[in-house]
């Protein structure tokens, strides 16, 4: 079988917009229950998104006002914070919130919300742990400083050269040899890690057992929510999101690779433990007031990774755990990562998984257009067969009301996320709510946004740029993209 089945590009087809009477007869505009304390006023939904407009330190700044009131404007039923630090360790312009100082920023930034939504939005933040990643070294680099010449390379190096003395040579002469050597040569001497820290930088993984902090995860990760989930709960939020998708700590517990061997890994049962201990810190500490759900994958799209028979599992355990709500996403993987330049990061979005995560137009014969909804449906309907109700939000590839409105009949989920779709006219769902669908500004899904979020850069969407409006006053740095999506008026 191939492993790179035939891509095309398809097009994004007409819509058949609802009049206003179709539109308020919808399922996707009728409201749900988030948990016993969060209504939330209709199903539409922004997923998470991270726009890289923090300060450095991790705080609100006016352009995540801006970012977030924009969204707002457009009044979704319920809109994701982006993916938010909960350590108090530096990671760039993303928000965080391992520490009390970050909650004012954040508390300013649900007020927002709050105004621009008129009230009518609810505001969820997602939880985030990750571990830590290296850009791909220059290799001169790499074998002057990270590697550590052992045994094992001059054992190999002595097989590859025929020659004994290099199982005495000192660690200088052993790594002036090993910078000579070729790509399969190298591939001989140097251990699968090693080649993979120089090839694409070194990154942790939770099996790595021998270091100490890895090997405490368990211990510090359900305080550390649960820390975070009481600043979200002070600053005003509706709700938390743990997130538990992607290419980060939580998915890797939860992964079919983890393989740890302290009863945090191996068996589902295993798998599931730690996201279970994380979700009922968080629920203890603020579940009688904010909706407690996780992000987590219907499938990982990497080789022998989970797949939907996994996320059936661990979607029955959340919900009779008392969890709130699942929002599924797909891939999104570090482990087939395209191998970044020298000097970047490997970003997790570049590979089979990562199209998986976010399709394009350029997709094998199946297209980017709702692509995993059907693995959503597998989700649900398994809950359902349990008698749980836990509402379950789909995503994908979702740029129409017909495709959103169909997937909620047919019961592939009880929610739809477009996350693309409203970067690029926050206000749609706005529009089709008021019968005017033939005003949407459509996502191309050609993922202009997500190179910018691949290069840390400011996310803009590439319409905004060509809709020429008087109040463009927000600009990037570069000078050609503006910052907030255009108005519109309702
Ligand atoms: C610029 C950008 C940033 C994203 N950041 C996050 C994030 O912080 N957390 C997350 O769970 N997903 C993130 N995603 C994934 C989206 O939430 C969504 O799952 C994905 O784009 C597929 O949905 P769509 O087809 O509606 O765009 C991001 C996507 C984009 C385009
Ligand atoms: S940049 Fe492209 S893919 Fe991203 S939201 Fe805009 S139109 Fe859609």
């Amino acid at each position: 079988m191939s492993t790179h089945p035939r891509l095309v590009v398809h097009t994004i087809p007409q819509e058949r917009w609802p009049t206003r009477d179709e539109a308020a007869r919808a399922l996707w505009f009728q409201p749900i229950a988030l948990g016993p304390r969060v209504h939330a006023r209709n199903r539409t939904w922004v997923p998470a998104m991270v726009p890289w407009r923090a300060t450095d330190e991790g705080e609100v700044t006016q352009d995540n006002l801006q970012w977030y009131g924009r969204f707002a404007q457009g009044k979704p039923g319920v809109l994701v914070v982006e993916a938010t630090g909960i350590r108090d360790v530096p990671s760039g312009p993303l928000l965080r919130i391992g520490h009390d100082r970050f909650v004012p920023g954040l508390r300013r930034l649900v007020e927002e919300v709050r105004s621009r939504s008129e009230g009518k939005t609810r505001l969820f933040i997602q939880l985030i742990d990750f571990l830590s990643i290296r850009r791909r070294p220059d290799a001169e680099k790499f074998f002057d400083r990270f590697l550590a010449p052992s045994g094992h390379h001059r054992e190999h190096l002595s097989l590859l050269d025929g020659d004994a003395a290099w199982l005495e040579r000192p660690d200088d002469d052993v790594r002036v040899r090993l910078k000579q050597l070729d790509d399969a040569g190298l591939e001989r001497v140097l251990t699968p890690r090693e080649l993979e820290s120089l090839r694409f930088g070194a990154r942790e993984r939770v099996t790595d057992m021998e270091l100490p902090h890895i090997r405490a995860l368990p211990a510090v990760l359900p305080q550390l929510f649960e820390d975070a989930a009481r600043r979200a709960r002070a600053a005003g939020f509706d709700g938390v999101e743990l997130h538990f998708a992607h290419a980060y700590t939580m998915a890797s517990f939860l992964s079919r690779l983890n393989t740890r061997d302290d009863g945090y890994g191996g068996s589902l049962e295993e798998r599931a433990r730690l996201p279970l201990e994380v979700f009922h810190a968080v629920h203890a500490a603020v579940g009688d007031q904010m909706a407690v759900g996780c992000r987590m994958l219907s499938h990982e799209a990497i080789e022998g990774g989970s797949t939907e028979e996994d996320a059936r599992f661990f979607a029955l355990h959340f919900a009779r755990a008392g969890m709130d709500f699942i929002s599924l996403s797909k891939g999104g993987k570090f482990e087939d990562a395209r191998q970044p330049k020298v000097g970047e990061s490997a970003y997790p979005y570049t590979g089979r998984s990562g199209h998986e995560c976010m399709p394009t137009v350029r997709s094998d014969e199946r297209g980017p257009l709702g692509r995993n909804l059907h693995l959503a449906h597998e989700v649900r309907a398994a809950l359902r067969g349990a008698g749980l109700q836990m509402p379950v939000v789909g995503a994908g590839g979702v740029v129409g009301f017909q495709m959103a409105e169909e997937a909620l009949q047919r019961g592939d989920c009880d929610v739809v996320a477009a996350a693309r779709q409203s970067l690029a006219d926050p206000d749609w769902f706005l529009k089709v709510e008021h019968g005017r669908g033939a005003e949407v500004r459509r996502c191309k899904l050609t993922n202009y946004c997500e190179a910018l979020d691949q290069k840390h850069k400011k996310v803009t969407c590439q319409l905004w740029d060509h809709v020429a409006v008087p109040d463009e006053g927000e600009v990037a740095r570069d000078g050609r993209r503006r910052l907030v999506a255009p108005q519109w008026k309702a």
